[in-house]
């Protein structure tokens, strides 16, 4: 099975950390809007205290990152010693250097979209490693720099060789044609949003293409003059070098961008140039990997013995998975059942991994301990701490009865990778200043085993599927690690834990019933701590209030509220007080993020 387009869900769960300064905080975009002077005197984005919104209480983490990195404190794991494992047989590869754009991520999941292996490195790599990387095809992104400023990023000049054909978007067509001598100025016309090329060039980039088509543009700059032995092969109204091309060294630019989706000929173009031009073959696909990764694991493994966290998520899900078919039994896998996750859900656990893929899997019954610790505790931030702390004890108690642990397996993924430069996983850094773990023997270094390290999101969900995990499993929207317990307002207690699970999967029943499941980044139900009155058949009644959060993200750091219809809402309303015990009134959540986060704690 190959790899399709599929809208990747992303991922953005958040873990609670306290307030501090963070490389990884993505959420402070968010924050830094909210401090324009503009925004200042009303104060949007603050929260009662006067802080920024979200300013760094929580830190975006992979799906089940937060699960994971507990795991990993309870293990009193140093810095995980993190081998960029060298794959035996690098595939045909297509890099993209990053000149700074935001889509460069883009480019290389286009690129993967046409069964080709592509990853994203950064815009100095030497020539020398590109070669060692079996590096078939370049991509030079798109960035916010002009050519001409003093610390404008440069590449290898060893690129413009012809040794491997190179593609320019945008900025990387204009370093191109600078670099051999070309002119690139200031346009008097900037040139953003869409635009409508003339395709000169029926060969090359372009073969089989209509002449007029509409493209995304986004530049400040302008090709003035190409250099020596490049031809134009496409025009705007604004510019005559909308694209340029010297064949005979194997370069090729363009100065619209083929990845967005406002470009209907970038796939074909895309296509054009990594297969027809640079010959590569479209081998990738999620039968490959597997069949690689685990060959991979299993020769770094030997005899050794592997641990993995289970949270439910699809991560650690598939990375469990994969390193089970490499190893079997030298895994084990470690579910906290904490009492706090929907209906059926750990359920679905237990039948997948002990039944079907005979895993080795300890199910920690840990319900009583986190509701004892989690009784009379109403702050939010307090219930976070209480259950992170409960799960390391529990994964204490777990990993000692295991006895030797060689390697931590964890769902890192390529976007995790790419942003994290440090060898510890940054969850984990978070959760270690969080619960204070300090001290700890440097010669506990445990070797991690990421299987998912070179994987999108989307990718993550394909291999699931092709392993044969359950639907529900690989196509679960995100779930915060500490579950219900934060979608419950106030104190958390077993009779409220089962209204808010059996209203909760009402909700995922229509929504998925309607077929919307997959679109919205998140749809739940939250119990909130209000008692209205109401009337059931001749009496008065006094019962709980369920509020429906229903979202549409790309990422979860910004979202809108869905617009579900009508009778959907509906239906979800009727069923919940007619269906579940002690709640007479439903409620929608119309407020998007931000100003509001998509969590109620
Ligand atoms: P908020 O509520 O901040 O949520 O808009 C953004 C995304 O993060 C998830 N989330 C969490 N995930 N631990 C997690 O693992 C947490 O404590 C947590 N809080 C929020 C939330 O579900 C959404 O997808």
């Amino acid at each position: 099975m190959a790899f399709t387009s599929r809208p990747d869900a992303g991922h953005g769960l958040t873990v609670t950390v306290p307030a501090q300064p963070s490389r990884t905080d993505r959420l402070t975009p968010v924050t830094q809007e909210a401090e324009t002077p503009q925004q200042r005197p009303t104060d949007r984005g603050r929260t009662v205290h006067g802080e920024a919104a979200n300013a760094g209480h929580r830190v975006l983490a992979p799906d089940d990152a937060e699960v994971e990195a507990y795991l990993e404190q309870a293990l009193h794991a140093a810095p995980p010693h993190r081998v960029e494992t060298e794959a035996a047989e690098h595939p045909d590869t297509v890099v993209v250097l990053d000149f700074g754009s935001q889509f460069a991520q883009l480019i290389a999941r286009r690129v993967r979209e046409l069964n080709v292996y592509s990853e994203l490195l950064p815009h100095d790599t030497p020539m020398s490693e590109l070669e060692r990387r079996n590096v078939k095809a370049v991509i030079l992104s798109g960035g916010p720099s002009s050519v001409y400023d003093p610390d404008a990023p440069r590449a290898d000049p060893a690129l413009w060789s012809g040794r491997i054909p190179v593609l320019g978007i945008c900025y990387g067509l204009q370093l191109m044609a600078h670099e051999l001598g070309g002119d690139v100025l200031p346009s008097t016309r900037r040139e953003y949003g869409p635009a409508t090329v003339s395709l000169t060039d029926a060969d090359g980039l372009f073969a089989g293409m209509e002449r007029d088509q509409p493209v995304w543009m986004s530049h400040g700059d302008s090709i003035v003059r190409p250099p020596e032995g490049f031809t134009s092969t496409a025009q705007t109204d604004s510019t005559p070098y909308a694209g340029l091309a010297d064949p005979s060294r194997n370069l090729y630019g363009i100065q619209f961008h083929p990845e967005v989706v406002h470009t209907p000929i970038g796939r074909e173009l895309l296509r054009n140039f990594v297969v027809e031009i640079a010959g590569v073959r479209p081998t990738w696909t999620a039968g490959n990997l597997i069949e690689t990764t685990v060959a991979e694991i299993r020769e770094r493994v030997g005899e050794g013995h592997v641990i993995c966290a289970l949270s439910g998520g699809v991560d650690s899900a598939v990375a469990a998975t994969l390193v089970h078919r490499a190893i079997g039994d030298q895994l084990t896998c470690i579910y906290v059942d904490h009492g706090l996750m929907r209906k059926r859900e750990s359920e679905l656990l237990r039948v997948t991994f002990e039944r079907d893929l005979g895993m080795n899997l300890v199910m920690v019954d840990a319900r009583d301990r986190f509701l004892k610790r989690l009784a009379g505790v109403e702050d939010p931030e307090e219930k976070r701490r209480i259950i992170g702390d409960e799960f390391i004890r529990v994964f204490e108690e777990e990993a000692a009865k295991i006895g030797q642990i060689d390697f931590l397996t964890q769902g890192t993924l390529y976007p995790d990778v790419i942003e994290s430069k440090t060898s510890e996983t940054k969850t984990s850094q978070k959760i270690k200043t969080h619960h204070n773990v300090g001290g700890l023997p440097a010669d506990l270094r445990f070797k991690l085993i990421e299987p998912l390290r070179s994987l999108f999101k989307d990718e993550v969900r394909r291999v699931g599927l092709e392993l044969g995990l359950p639907e529900p499993m690989v196509q679960r929207q995100p779930f915060p690690g500490p579950g219900l317990a934060i979608r419950i307002i106030g104190e958390v207690t077993a009779e409220r834990l089962d209204t808010l699970r059996e209203a909760d999967w009402i909700v995922i029943d229509e929504i998925k019933g309607a077929g919307l499941y997959r679109s919205l980044w998140q749809s739940f139900a939250i119990l909130t701590p209000v008692r209205s009155v109401g009337v059931m058949g001749d009496g008065r009644t006094y019962a709980n209030v369920v509020a429906i959060r229903a979202v549409t993200s790309d990422d979860g750091m910004t979202a809108d509220w869905a617009r579900l219809p009508y009778e959907i809402l509906a239906k979800i309303s009727s069923r919940i007080v007619n269906e579940v015990p002690g709640v007479n009134r439903v409620v929608y959540d119309i407020s998007s993020k931000p100003p509001a986060t998509i969590e109620w704690e």
